[in-house]
């Protein structure tokens, strides 16, 4: 069953009314944007004018976010987020009622103004919500159902368009209507839509103050130096450009958006002097980018399932920048129309694990200060593409090159975004990789091989390393970290977690023991056969996530390639002794031997006091079995500080881990299992 979808987040009390506000506020965002647009058009008589009119609107729309983005971002994190959020929306509910009363007692002229000031106040007050609200999402769903979030986010913000403009039509019949008997309707016409608009907003406050939003009060220590707003955004700033990973991302963001922006500035012209079509076609174009931004972010998660989320965020980038290039190149309707749909779609893949990447590995007290930041920078982006690419376009304009060749402005531009695209997903790529050296072929192709039915609802990982990796230490925090997502957690061991097990194992590691390899590896073997049967298997089949302190992998390092018996003939054995059981995911922590034998106890058992030489071997042993199954393996240098590695994995393990299939009443009481 789905446990990660829109639809189990959708479960989550908290989220859904959050949600609901959201709903309301994106509906309310596009409805005012069709109504000050057309009110604005409506206060002025002569074309130019009603151009000049309507621009404005657009320009002081952007501006807050050029001028206060960051600093609402810094306020996000210190002001509680719930009344952040509040108190905007009751803002916007009377900015929305001002401008039709303004519209009414004063005249045209001041009118106009007032709407631009308005508008300009109205998207400042939206730059405080949006923070608050996106810093409190990963609070409230966890990490693990955040990319279901974001997607109903998404979903809420594009999908909220087409039904405000639905209903802007309808009120614009209404309001016509009304017009037969009121003057005032007929005087403006506009009005209803802006009295609505201004009711949603009321609507949205009112659901967000019933709400309880975890960890919106306590961030901050109370006992730390206060910091200038400037200082947490300079902050902000160097820890975007100190972080290859956070830079790649926001660079990859960008230019996925300046993709799409250029078709939004560019497609009306497109339509019209390299289609040589008009309103329907521009429709169609345009139609078919927010179709394709929908279905990104609707189905892009489930179609990349396990992949690596850092891997693939470059490439979807330049896959819009491929479909942008292609689109300037051919002037065919049809295939523009097309061409548009993956430009839509491959940006909407980068930005949802864009934001995802975001908010699951940025710590909660910068997560504000990121969002506003980003935020800010994508408006304006998004200003420079509309501003600027129409004027280049005109400037360039339709001329004879050379061979005879038509040379059309807007193709030109269209064509350079789509080489910039690309360029700067490769760019993000090259900053956020990690798995360098593995060629992203393989792992596509694994991932569209690979068999993703599973006989069981739990999940398995196994963590294995040399000796004195720090296995322990991070079984003990993902233990907990998985334990406040609601799962049950079974932490388990070989060799000897069973009853019959611990005599093995004290067979296995007593000094005294003299053992041949082979019989060696058939006791690990039988270690397993009797830990699954009787351990793994039970818990997996009651939807548990159980943890392994090593699994099959120890056995073939060890075995198969620190003893020589051969990987493959202990894989076979393995194989047999559990039936086939592989775990979902295996974190390797990659360490010197040299470095994790010095951390291992006075006294080395058996296998800890083989020879080096014999430690080297299991380690390059590990590495190549990563090597040959990437799809499967994390690989965490065991060098860097306990809750980075934890970090990778908890970024990994969200895209592996399923839902608990039953609350945890319902649960039979977890087995005691390490001794
Ligand atoms: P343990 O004390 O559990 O070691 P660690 O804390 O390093 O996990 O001892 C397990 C030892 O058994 C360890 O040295 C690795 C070895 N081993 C194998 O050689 N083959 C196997 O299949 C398994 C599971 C462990």
């Amino acid at each position: 069953m789905a446990g990660r979808g829109p639809r189990a987040v959708l479960r989550v009390r908290p989220f859904r009314r959050l949600y609901t506000a959201l709903v309301l506020s994106s509906f309310g965002d596009w409805l005012g944007f069709l109504a000050t647009t057309a009110l604005a058009a409506q206060l002025v008589d002569s074309f130019q004018g009603k151009a000049y009119a309507t621009g404005g609107v657009l320009v002081f729309r952007l501006l807050p976010a050029l001028l206060l983005g960051p600093l609402a971002g810094a306020f996000a994190d210190r002001w509680d987020r719930r009344w952040t959020m509040v108190v905007s929306d009751l803002l916007r509910f009377v900015l929305f009622l001002s401008i039709p009363v303004v519209g009414t007692v004063a005249g045209r002229d001041t009118a106009l103004v007032w709407l631009l000031i308005a508008t300009f106040l109205v998207e400042t007050v939206s730059l405080f919500w949006i923070p608050a609200k996106e810093a409190s999402v990963p609070n409230m769903v966890g990490p693990e159902r955040l990319e279901g979030a974001n997607q109903l986010t998404l979903i809420a913000t594009y999908g909220s368009a087409p039904i405000a403009a639905v209903v802007f039509a309808g009120l614009s019949v209404v309001s016509a209507a009304l017009g037969n008997g009121f003057d005032y309707f007929r005087a403006s016409p506009v009005d209803l839509a802006l009295y609505v608009n201004a009711a949603t907003f009321l609507f949205a406050a009112m659901t967000v103050y019933r709400l309880e939003i975890p960890g919106g009060r306590h961030l901050h220590d109370p006992d730390a130096p206060q910091q200038t707003l400037l200082a947490s955004m300079r902050e902000g700033l160097r820890f975007m450009g100190g972080t290859p990973f956070a830079r790649g991302l926001l660079v990859g963001m960008l230019g996925a958006l300046a993709a799409g922006g250029a078709i939004i500035a560019l497609g009306r012209l497109f339509a019209e002097s390299v289609l040589a079509g008009g309103n329907a076609a521009y429709g169609l174009l345009f139609g078919s980018m927010f179709l394709g931004i929908a279905l990104g972010v609707a189905l892009g998660p489930k179609a990349l399932g396990d992949l690596s989320r850092r891997r693939v965020f470059g490439p979807s980038i330049v896959g819009a920048g491929a479909a942008l290039t292609f689109m300037a190149l051919v002037p065919n309707l049809f295939l523009a129309v097309f061409a548009t749909l993956l430009v839509g779609g491959f940006a909407g893949v980068a930005y949802v694990i864009g934001i995802t990447l975001l908010g699951l590995e940025v710590s909660d007290e910068m997560r504000g200060r990121m969002f506003g930041l980003v935020q800010s920078l994508m408006r304006v982006d998004l200003l420079l593409v509309t501003a600027t690419t129409p004027f280049i376009a005109g400037a360039i304009g339709v001329r004879e090159g050379p061979g005879g060749i038509s040379i059309n402005g807007v193709s030109v531009v269209l064509l350079t975004g789509g080489v910039l695209a690309m360029l700067v997903g490769v760019l993000s790529f090259r900053q956020m990789d990690d798995r360098p050296g593995i060629p992203l072929r393989t792992d596509l192709l694994r991932r569209i091989r690979r068999r993703t039915e599973r006989s069981y609802a739990g999940t398995f990982v196994a963590l294995e390393g040399g000796e004195g990796a720090g296995k322990s230490t991070q079984l003990r925090l993902l233990e907990t970290w998985l334990r406040d997502q609601g799962h049950e957690v079974v932490v388990t061991r070989e060799p000897g977690a069973t009853a019959a097990g611990g005599r093995i194992r004290e067979l296995l590691l007593d000094p005294a023991s003299q053992l041949s390899p082979r019989a060696e590896a058939l006791l690990y073997a039988a270690d397993r056969a009797h830990h699954v049967a009787e351990v793994v298997r039970p818990a997996l089949e009651r939807g548990a996530v159980v943890l392994t302190d090593r699994y099959i992998d120890s056995s073939l390092a060890y075995q198969g390639a620190g003893r020589a018996l051969g990987v493959d003939e202990v894989a076979r054995l393995s194989q047999w002794a559990t039936e086939g059981l592989k775990p979902d995911l295996v974190v390797l922590l990659d360490v010197d031997p040299v470095v994790g034998l010095s951390r291992a106890g006075d006294v080395p058992d058996r296998i800890e006091a083989e020879a080096l030489d014999f430690h080297e071997r299991v380690r390059q042993g590990f590495l190549d079995l990563a090597g040959a199954d990437h799809d499967r393996y994390l690989v965490i240098p065991a060098d860097q500080p306990p809750d980075q590695v934890l970090a990778r994995v908890q970024e990994r393990l969200s895209g592996v881990v399923h839902q608990p299939r039953a609350t945890s009443a319902q649960l039979p009481p977890p087995v005691p299992v390490i001794p």
